[in-house]
């Protein structure tokens, strides 16, 4: 039997500072998520600021704790995997300082991670028997993406939101309506109380691609709508807005998918990215693949927003195929899906 490839993950990118132990990309033995919302949602949303500032005081702490509930040390890490991009890059840069402070001192190789595709890992940590190719739908506050992971680290980006991402609709909607940040969940709960069909707000299309999202239309609907409402001093149902607005994206993102897997004659889906935890859109996907025969995956709502367990998995991916940074590693606020990008050796 092969030895075990034990891999600490680290992430930073946005406003949860996290650490996690993941032993062969598949199994969690910490997995530490130290959350700044409640500081953030005094100001409606992250500031970049704030949100780098609170990394520093954390980021020691969580890591310690990460190593010492999966019971074990620096010398039994094989390699550090730090997400370098994309994201905040004050935010990111605190995470790569300390990644590359621990391979230093502990003379470990440094394996830098996409975000994103961290996101898409997560899904190998829920489903040992998932593996390439599948389609996956990566929905969160920052992107919008549906690709063919044709091979671990290796994708072909299929579609992508022109505009806002997903769950900064939704973030932006909730806002609209009073509900607070972050709004995806909140708009997810209130959803359950009101009509999806009660209003119909547009579903973009851009004519020339059709993989292709657009979000920010839906949005300024729903904003129309609670202004004519206003004005004609009629109530505003925000149960039905929520449902209506939530039914209105997720119809856009199953049938972009459906549309995919079928082109692409693949019956594996994923969904991944924080949006990815919302019921309507499991809901919905679920039914759509049923009827098409198709399987589908996501993972648990702790491993769709942001972890360092999914950097782990998608870091032990990279280490595999002999991925090794250099020292002089730096954050890359917009790093594309599957470049790499740093001395790699
Ligand atoms: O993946 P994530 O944690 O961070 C990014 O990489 O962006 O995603 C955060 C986003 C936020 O916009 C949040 O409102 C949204 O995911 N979100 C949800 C739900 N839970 C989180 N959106 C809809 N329904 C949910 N249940
Ligand atoms: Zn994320």
């Amino acid at each position: 039997m092969e030895k075990d490839v034990v891999i600490l993950g680290i992430e930073s990118s946005c406003d949860e500072t996290a650490a996690a132990v993941v032993v062969n990309g598949r199994r969690v033995l910490s997995n530490i998520i130290s959350s700044q919302i409640e500081t953030h949602k005094l100001y409606g949303g992250v500031v970049p600021e704030i949100a780098s500032r609170k990394h520093i005081e954390n980021i020691d702490g969580v890591v310690k704790e990460a190593l010492e509930s999966a019971k074990v040390s620096l010398d039994d890490i094989d390699a550090i995997a730090v997400t370098y991009g994309p994201g905040l890059v004050g935010a990111l840069l605190v995470g790569v300082a300390h990644a590359k402070a621990l391979a230093y001192t502990a003379g470990k190789p440094l394996v830098g991670v996409h975000h994103i595709e961290g996101h898409v890992s997560a899904n190998f940590i829920e489903s040992e028997e998932l593996e390439p190719p599948f389609i996956c739908m990566i929905v969160s506050g920052g992107h919008t993406h549906l690709v063919k992971v044709a091979d671990y680290g290796s994708y072909e980006i299929i579609g992508r939101t022109r505009d806002d991402a997903a769950g900064e609709a939704f973030d932006k909607v909730a806002r609209a309506i009073g509900l607070g940040y972050p709004g995806g969940p909140k708009i997810d709960k209130l959803s359950q109380e009101g009509d999806e069909n009660a209003i119909e707000f547009p579903k973009a299309k851009i004519a020339d691609a059709p993989y292709d999202f657009s979000f920010s239309g839906v949005k300024s609907a729903v904003l129309n709508y609670i202004n004519i409402c206003n004005m004609k001093g009629e109530e505003v149902n925000k149960a039905d807005v929520a449902a209506s607005f939530q039914k209105s994206v997720v119809d856009a993102i199953v049938s972009r998918t459906m549309m995919a897997a079928k082109e692409y004659k693949i019956d594996k889906v994923a969904l991944a990215g924080g949006v990815a935890a919302n019921r309507g859109l499991r809901e919905g996907m679920k039914k759509a693949c049923q009827e098409l025969g198709i399987k589908l995956y996501y993972p648990a709502p702790v491993l769709c927003t942001d972890n360092a367990a999914m950097i782990a998995s998608a870091g032990y991916y990279e280490y595999m195929k002999g991925i090794r940074h250099g020292l002089d590693l730096n954050a890359i606020a917009n790093l594309r899906l599957g470049e790499r990008v740093g001395n790699i050796r």
